[in-house]
């Protein structure tokens, strides 16, 4: 019998938290975007259809106490994930760098993107109505296939190019901040919230 292995593992770490409670985090981001004049012109000048803070807001954690809990949350879970993927941090841990709210409205979309100069990113999902957008992840190597043929809509989940991944409210979402991942287009008849982050090594 062959010995078939797989290396070069990408991964992904799903959460579902009980607390803080969705329904608190989604008061408090929309509180917060109520409140964010400036995060809301932000989003209008450049297209995002809804409102982020990414550009307007670093202190949610100290602005909102159930932002304080969902990053002591965060916290260690990050730090599981670490640990699995077999991270040499040396003395210097992970850290919290950036926290923001995404309010996506229906029609709304977020591109493919990476996030540069962090060592994990993730999101947690306050709200998630009908409908409303999956993740969808790229393989890393994607790039470099070349001749590769495409892959057959029953390979294996491991073996598949692109993953979608549904959340639900109170998902937690975890992955190396290397890799693409992109929200196609939110179906849902209501806004999509949720709130991303990146940590730093050190
Ligand atoms: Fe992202």
């Amino acid at each position: 019998m062959a010995a078939i292995q797989t290396f070069f593992a990408t991964t992904i770490f799903r959460q579902e938290l009980v607390a803080p409670a969705a329904g608190a985090i989604t008061e408090a981001a929309r509180a917060i975007a109520a409140a964010d004049k400036a995060g809301r012109a932000w989003s209008k000048a450049h297209g995002y259809k809804g409102y982020t803070s990414y550009a307007s807001l670093n202190d949610l954690v100290d602005r909102a106490p159930e932002f304080g809990a969902l990053r002591r949350a965060l916290d260690g879970h990050v730090a599981t994930f670490a640990n699995h993927v077999g991270f040499d941090l040396g003395r210097r841990r992970l850290k919290l760098d950036s926290l923001w709210i995404n309010i996506l409205k229906p029609g709304g979309v977020h591109t493919g993107h990476i996030h540069p100069h962090s060592v994990v990113s993730g999101t947690y999902y306050a709200e998630i109505p009908m409908g409303a957008s999956a993740i969808r992840f790229e393989d890393p190597r994607l790039g470099l296939m070349m001749a590769a043929p495409p892959r057959r809509s029953d390979a294996p989940l491991d073996q598949r190019t692109f993953v979608s991944m549904t959340p639900e409210a109170g998902t937690l979402l975890l992955w190396e901040s290397w890799l693409r991942h992109e929200v196609p287009l939110n179906e849902a008849s209501r806004d999509r919230i949720s709130i991303s982050f990146n940590y730093r090594w050190g």
